[in-house]
């Protein structure tokens, strides 16, 4: 049974309890840290969210240890596996910590703010005995792992056009707004699109190479950002990812990929699933594996601890390639150059 203690309770980390919940035969809820004192005592009504379960509730935590401190959670020996779910400009010092205190950790995305954070956080890992992976949960998302197959099957022939897309209202729900603070967050480009960023490097591999613009509305920030990525000449690769819509535009995420042999899409602000156009004219939409991307990377993260195996889905080096690559766009759009990546 792998004890587990949460430090952050705010939207994603409420998200995370409710799957470990469902985890029961495997896990146990131990711990949770929250500076906020309702927040750790499980009063999340305050807590939004723009996708997932969106609306928190009061709970009863029962005999779940409310931590002030983090660094407390880090050293309880109930606690096995660390998940770090505080804004981004933490996720460092606390998942080093907890590596260093022989703690597994997943920690949210993206990894960090920069490459030298992310390249401490693999030097941490790489001596510590606990299992590390950095929470990419479109890795994990049913409609995504689908396409990934059936990119790597060649079933409808090869990939001629991807666009992945990631759209939103201006994010309100955030703590005290940290979110809208590029120095906190890194602005929607590492916040919201690095998700895009990392599922294209997981279909594709690395492009050879980027060119984007970017819009710069709060200060310092990127709200919006638009990607081309270079493969080869017969493939084109787009990416959007953007939280500058009014707020009753809500969230959107999806992707149209065209094959040669058809054309899948799926948006989930639709409602529809995802929709397969064959060339007679014919649509198919192929079932879905039930369960959501932040179920299944905490159901496959618990599994490498139990297997003592290090994650292959989703790897903590890809997970500092995608803040990396997330870097390069935003260079890109700065100089109005074309970058090479490899
Ligand atoms: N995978 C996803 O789909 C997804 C979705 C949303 C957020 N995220 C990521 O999760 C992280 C958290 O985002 P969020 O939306 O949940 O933010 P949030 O503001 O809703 O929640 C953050 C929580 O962390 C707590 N916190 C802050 N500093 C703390 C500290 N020093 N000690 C203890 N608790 C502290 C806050 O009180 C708050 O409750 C970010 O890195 C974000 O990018 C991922």
């Amino acid at each position: 049974m792998i004890g587990v203690g949460i430090i952050g309770a705010g939207f994603i980390g409420r998200n995370h309890f409710n799957q470990y919940e469902k985890l029961t035969d495997r896990c146990k809820l131990v711990a949770l840290c929250d500076k906020e004192e309702p927040r750790r005592l499980g009063d999340w009504s305050g807590v939004g969210g723009n996708v997932g379960d969106t609306q928190g509730t009061r709970r009863d935590l029962g005999d779940i240890r409310p931590y002030a401190d983090w660094k407390e959670l880090i050293a309880d020996p109930k606690v096995d596996l660390v998940d770090i779910c505080v804004p981004t400009y933490l996720h460092k010092e606390m998942a080093i910590a907890a590596l260093k205190a022989g703690k597994h950790v997943l920690s949210e995305k993206p990894m960090a703010l920069n490459l030298q954070e992310c390249d401490e956080m693999l030097a941490a890992a790489a001596s510590a005995k606990g299992r590390f992976m950095i929470a990419q949960c479109i890795r994990f998302w049913p409609e995504c792992v689908w396409l990934k197959q059936a990119i790597d099957d060649r079933r409808y022939g090869e990939l001629k056009a991807l666009h992945l897309r990631r759209q939103a209202s201006t994010p309100g729900y955030s703590l005290n707004n940290w979110i809208l603070d590029p120095a906190l967050s890194g602005g929607a480009i590492l916040d919201l699109h690095v998700h895009d960023v990392d599922f294209a490097l997981f279909l594709l591999g690395k492009p050879e190479a980027i060119c984007a613009q970017a819009c710069q509305r709060t200060a310092g920030a990127y709200d919006r950002v638009h990607a081309l990525w270079h493969y080869r000449p017969d493939l084109v690769v787009q990416l959007e990812g953007y939280w500058d819509m009014p707020p009753a535009f809500g969230f959107n995420m999806g992707f149209t990929a065209r094959f040669e042999k058809g054309a899948v899409v799926f948006d989930i602000c639709t409602g529809q699933p995802l929709t397969v156009y064959t060339p007679d004219g014919g649509k198919e939409t192929p079932e879905m594996q039930p369960n959501d991307g932040y179920y299944n990377e905490i159901d496959y993260f618990l599994g490498c601890i139990e297997r003592n195996e290090a994650p292959r889905t989703s790897t903590p080096a890809e997970s500092r390639d995608a803040v990396g690559i997330a870097l390069i766009e935003k260079q890109s759009a700065q100089t109005g150059q074309v970058i090479k990546v490899r």
